[in-house]
């Protein structure tokens, strides 16, 4: 169980829940009242009822009341640490059925009285000044119990019995400062915890009997202990040790706060060597004086990982190389060593068993494991902030690392320079972590050819060079914060997925990219000084057509030039087709052009304008002229029967067939020929004819068609400009005429 992992992780999901729930706003949704760090003096009257989470902590109350809570009967999480409270009766929270969580550390209690009805499954009541420990009989009632928090200066048998059935994921027992006078070794022996956290007094130097390890603990917290005054070698702390070989139970020590002896330090690693402990991690270890060079025992050790976290050691000089090679000869898998002084680490002296080393944070330099044929196991190695320097160094500390797929080299100072030597990383690397450094393009030509993730964010890249190794695995890049002036092509990494240029100095990305990386599925490019011209349309396009590929999409893509657009969302510029695409622009004003011209030849040899306009104008003169004549004039100026339109080309029939046949009956019968007045124009004399006609006999024939003098005629005569009957015209069909001969204006 993670559970010894402190309250952090909790409350991190507490806080998550809460975030959920109130964004989803259920009825039974947590609600949080978070009055920490206030200054408050009491328990505040003003709280909803709905409260299900109240965190009062780092103030100065100094009593809690029943009246206080008695309301709140949906809390489900109370946090009151760091308060001043000396005393509490558990019976205050007896209508707080809810109440599952309840935090009292660090106040000053003294005393509790306890009440049977509350089941908690978190009691913390650590940091205090109790001086038993603070159990009393109806806790065996709280069966749901995975936390308790104790403290005391005094430890009794009697005590912890009455807390044995429980089943407890994690006791804390904070000893106070008086600890340790009437001390009973044997005073946890009924503990019945998976996980058993010791806090033993500050500044106080480590002289107790307690046996640590007679509790059913699988995992065991120490923390501070203080020996540096004994010349026996620490020898109350060596037997708490020495006793824990005995427990076969126990799988994970951790000892924090240490402040003693080189020499008792790497006798603790001795000690714990040879128990049943597997994961040990000792951390905030203060160190003095010089280690002896002593025989160090590897054999029959259970243990897996050894984490050695912060260390400062005293000492101006020490036998340096002595404690590197029994660091590095350790028979363990997993290693870590970070946040000490450590400047060098030598090659194992024979095959190792290191399958994860972690020196982050040392001050190792480039010649770290150099030559060193012996890690033929290590898959993962973490040089994270150190003083690495040279590239070419850590290239060739990889050589004969055959297993090493992931090796972080960040926050180093590590520049490449290509004429330093050949790049022949291990063949096997997966996972290069080189974020951080000072390192230029011509990186991309020292890569390790089977790379899947490579992390260079945070350097000094400029582009990346179109020369560059086949990457045929690469499928995460991240070249954030650095100084790219565009987007990478993706024609030496193909199988690309995802592409980090957070915050470089693109500008308007080209199109390689959007040709070449297909494969790209996430595209964090934000923060960009991007330019918002025509350039960007095919970037922003990127977006809309594969939505939810850019990361933080539309939020942190803003343009940054031209200024009037500066602070715009790329999301929100408009960038108009045409007047972005040059030759679309071309072609689009030559098209219009065409049309524009056809249209209008079209219209010649279809329409026929010419003629239009010609005939609108002789009727708007013939319009004015018959206003200035009433009707009644009209009819009293009928000259004519009958007015015969034809061609000339058919006068032949109309003067020898069709005149004669009609005189028999009428006798006033109108050929144009005959009777137009020299003084007028055309129009106007056949107007004239038409308006003094009873009736219009049209002779229609191809030659009819052809003529345009037959045309006016018969258009004056079809809009009846002069006559309101409709039969006032006729027509006789002298000859057939084809279709394609009949001008459209022919109604
Ligand atoms: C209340 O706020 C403080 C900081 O103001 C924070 O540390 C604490 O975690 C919050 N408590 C809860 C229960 O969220
Ligand atoms: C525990 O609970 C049981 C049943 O609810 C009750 O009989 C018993 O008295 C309780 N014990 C204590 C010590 O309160
Ligand atoms: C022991 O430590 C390891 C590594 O930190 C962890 O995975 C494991 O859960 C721990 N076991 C217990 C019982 O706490
Ligand atoms: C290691 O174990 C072997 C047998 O398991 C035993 O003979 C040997 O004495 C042990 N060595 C130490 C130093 O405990
Ligand atoms: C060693 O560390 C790695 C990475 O943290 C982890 O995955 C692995 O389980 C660890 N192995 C052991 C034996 O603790
Ligand atoms: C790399 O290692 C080779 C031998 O393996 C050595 O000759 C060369 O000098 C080394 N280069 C650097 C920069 O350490
Ligand atoms: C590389 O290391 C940095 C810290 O130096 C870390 O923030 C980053 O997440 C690491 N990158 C990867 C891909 O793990
Ligand atoms: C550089 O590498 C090539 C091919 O891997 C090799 O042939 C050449 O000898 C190397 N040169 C040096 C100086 O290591």
């Amino acid at each position: 169980m993670m559970r010894t992992n402190s309250s952090i992780f909790y409350f991190a999901i507490i806080f998550l829940l809460i975030f959920e729930t109130r964004t989803q706003l259920s009825d039974e949704s947590e609600f949080l009242v978070n009055r920490s760090e206030t200054g408050l003096f009491h328990v505040p009257k003003d709280l909803s009822l709905k409260t299900t989470i109240l965190d009062i902590s780092q103030n100065y109350i100094s009593e809690l009341h029943t009246s206080d809570i008695l309301s709140l009967s949906k809390l489900r999480i109370l946090v009151v640490s760091h308060n001043r409270i000396q005393y509490l009766d558990i019976s205050v929270f007896k209508f707080n059925q809810k109440l599952e969580y309840l935090d009292l550390s660090h106040n000053e209690l003294g005393k509790i009285s306890c009440h049977p009805t509350v089941n908690l499954k978190h009691l913390d009541l650590s940091f205090n000044a109790f001086d038993h420990l603070p159990v009393c009989k109806e806790f065996v009632n709280m069966s749901q119990l995975e936390f308790l928090g104790l403290s005391a200066t005094r430890l009794q048998k009697s005590s912890v019995l009455l807390i044995a059935p429980l089943h407890i994921n994690k006791v804390l027992l904070v000893l106070g400062d008086t600890y340790g006078e009437k001390e009973d070794p044997e005073s946890l022996h009924n503990l019945n915890t998976e996980s058993l956290h010791i806090v033993f007094p500050r500044r106080k130097e480590f002289s107790f009997t307690l046996d640590v390890s007679v509790s059913t603990a699988v995992s065991l917290e120490l923390s501070n202990i203080k020996c540096v005054l004994d010349d026996n070698g620490c020898s109350y702390f060596q037997d708490v040790l020495s006793k824990l070989q005995k427990n076969s139970r126990l799988s994970n020590l951790t000892l924090n706060n240490i402040e003693t002896t080189w020499n008792f330090f790497i006798m603790i690693l001795q000690l714990v060597w040879h128990t049943s402990i597997e994961y040990f991690s000792i951390s905030n270890v203060k160190l003095q004086g010089y280690p002896d060079l002593r025989y160090f025992d590897y054999s029959n050790t259970s243990l897996k990982a050894l984490s050695i976290h912060h260390v400062v050691s005293d000492a101006f000089s020490l036998p340096q190389s002595y404690i590197y090679e029994i660091l590095s000869n350790m028979n363990i898998q997993n290693f870590t060593v970070s946040d000490t002084h450590m400047v060098h680490m030598v090659c194992p002296s024979q095959i190792s068993p290191f399958l994860y080393l972690d020196f982050s944070n040392n001050l190792l330099t480039d010649m770290v494991f150099k030559n060193c044929g012996n890690l033929v196991k290590l898959e993962t190695l973490n040089l994270r902030m150190n003083q690495l320097k040279e590239l070419v160094s850590i290239v060739n500390m990889t050589k004969k690392m055959k297993s090493l797929q992931q090796l972080d080299i960040s926050q180093n100072s590590l520049s490449y320079d290509e004429n330093e030597g050949n790049c022949s990383w291990t063949g096997s690397l997966l996972n290069l972590n080189m974020s951080s450094n000072i390192l230029t393009e011509s990186v991309f030509r020292c890569l390790p050819p089977k790379v899947r993730k490579l992390d260079l964010h945070n350097n000094k890249i400029q582009t990346v060079p179109k020369d560059v190794i086949h990457l045929k695995s690469l499928q995460e890049l991240n070249l954030a914060f650095n100084f790219l002036t565009d987007l990478p092509g993706c024609s030496h990494f193909r199988k690309l997925s995802i592409l980090n240029v957070e915050m470089n100095l693109i500008l308007s990305p080209s199109l390689d990219f959007s040709q070449s990386c297909q494969e790209v599925k996430t595209l964090n490019a934000r923060r960009n000084p991007f330019r918002c011209t025509c350039e960007l349309r095919d970037f922003i396009r990127l977006e809309k057509y594969s939505e939810g590929m850019m990361i933080g999409w539309s939020d942190s893509y803003i343009c940054e030039y031209p200024l009037n657009l500066k602070g715009t969302r790329l999301k929100d510029v408009h960038l108009p087709e045409l007047s972005c695409n040059t030759a679309l622009l071309i072609v689009t004003i030559v098209v219009i052009m065409l049309v524009l011209g056809m249209a209008v030849t079209f219209c010649c040899f279809y329409f026929e304008p010419p003629w239009y306009l010609r005939m609108l104008g002789q009727w708007t003169q013939t319009l004015q002229r018959i206003r200035k004549t009433s009707q009644e004039q009209l009819k009293r100026n009928v000259w004519f029967h009958v007015f015969i339109s034809y061609s000339e080309h058919d006068s032949t029939w109309v003067k020898h067939e069709l005149i004669p046949n009609l005189e028999k009956e009428e006798k006033l019968i109108c050929l144009h020929e005959g009777h137009f007045d020299p003084g007028k124009s055309i129009t106007e004399n056949i107007m004239n004819l038409l308006e003094k006609s009873c009736k219009s006999i049209f002779v229609l024939s191809p030659n009819f068609v052809q003529s345009e003098w037959c045309h006016y005629e018969l258009y004056f005569a079809h809009h009846s400009l002069f006559h309101e009957n409709s039969d006032y015209v006729m027509f006789i069909l002298l000859e057939p005429i084809p279709l394609y001969c009949i001008p459209t204006r022919y109604p």
